[in-house]
């Protein structure tokens, strides 16, 4: 069903008019119910009171200007569950770790260990809670091919003990820690709970994030929902296909509109979403560190928690907390290890 089409459903729009309000950039519910009956009959050529009546009928079906009460806010703030990185240091500057319900973006240049973290927590997401986890799958956006299943095999082997045990058990897998058959078993468990897809251009990006509403839903009441969404990386694509000046904010159009629908499936799913984010240099700051993540602004309102890696000697990683409502800033360490991400 094209736009237009959907644009007819509202009273009094008949072609004529739907044309008229596509052609003035009205082209959705939401954009017709933040519109004043003014400029719509003036654009749509309706009377004024037609047009209050189109933009009547639009805010109930975007469901545009519902409040809610404060105790419902409260009730879902009470639901947000918090990932563990199984770093103690990051945990604690985390609070807790990753929280759901919100976007975290984890920025830094090339080999900083953005997509390890990624796939760290795609596997950690998966534990009980009582070791980290929120007992959870994870759908993970691939737009650089690096989404690597042998490494999440060695992810999870690199577990420790307990957790493999627990999992084991957990998991109704038969044999014992440390036989390859029982190994191989656990692996593919875990394998089998991240939902991978590539996305080979922006808009196929775009269109992956809103297929993840419908993956959640579909997710909602089995035993493992939805906890976790990765995106690596969140701005490749957008980087090479919007280049120069003259397209930078047709660039932070899309991606806000990405960032919305990522941002919804952790709201109404209550998963967390990750993504990641390269530097650029910027040849203007003489002061401090002379990188700052792409996107610029926008990405800086929507990414709740932003977190900077940097590298440090061999396998070691600064990791730091830039940005996060309510926590101090602060900085610990990681090392990538063939194991996984582990404390220092
Ligand atoms: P870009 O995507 O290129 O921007 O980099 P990134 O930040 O995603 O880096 P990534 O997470 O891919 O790599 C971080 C570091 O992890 C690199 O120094 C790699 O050498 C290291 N690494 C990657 N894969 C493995 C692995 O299988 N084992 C070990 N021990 N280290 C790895
Ligand atoms: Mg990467």
């Amino acid at each position: 069903m094209s736009a237009t089409q959907d644009l007819e459903d509202l009273p009094g729009v008949g072609p004529a008019t739907a044309d008229k309000l596509q052609d003035n950039g009205y082209d959705s519910y939401q954009s017709i119910a933040v519109a004043s009956p003014s400029e719509l009959s003036n654009q749509a050529d309706v009377g004024e009171s037609s047009a209050s009546d189109i933009i009547n009928a639009a805010r109930d079906a975007a469901d545009i200007g519902g409040f809610e009460t404060g105790t419902s806010v409260l009730e879902r703030r009470e639901e947000i569950g918090k990932l563990q990185w199984l770093i103690p240091e990051i945990d604690e500057m985390l609070a807790g770790g990753v929280e759901t319900q919100s976007i975290t973006e984890v920025y830094g240049e090339f080999g900083s260990g953005k997509s390890q973290i990624t796939h760290q927590l795609a596997v950690n997401v998966q534990l009980q809670g009582t070791e980290g986890g929120l007992h959870g799958r994870c759908i993970f956006i691939d737009t650089e091919d690096t989404f690597r299943p042998e490494r999440i095999d060695e992810m999870v082997r690199g577990l420790d003990d307990e957790i493999l045990e627990s999992e084991i058990d957990y998991r109704d897998i038969e044999g014992e820690l440390g036989d390859e058959e029982t190994m191989e078993a656990l692996v593919d468990d875990f394998l089998a709970k991240i939902h991978v897809a590539k996305a080979f251009n922006s808009n196929h990006q775009i269109l992956l994030a809103e297929k993840s509403l419908e993956i959640a839903k579909e997710h909602e009441d089995d035993e493992y929902p939805v906890r976790l969404l990765c995106v690596d990386s969140l701005t490749a694509h957008f980087r090479a296909e919007y280049v120069g000046r003259g397209e930078l904010a047709n660039r932070q159009q899309k991606l806000n509109k990405h960032l919305h629908s990522l941002d919804r499936v952790g709201n109404l799913y209550n998963a967390s979403v990750l993504v990641t984010n390269q530097v650029q240099s910027n040849p203007d700051a003489f002061f401090g560190d002379p990188t700052k993540p792409i996107g610029g602004n926008i990405l800086g309102h929507k990414s709740t928690f932003r977190m900077y890696l940097k590298k440090s000697k061999g396998n070691k990683r600064i990791v730091k907390l830039v940005d996060a409502p309510n926590l101090a800033d602060g900085e610990s360490v990681m090392r990538v290890e063939n194991e996984g991400i582990k404390p220092e």
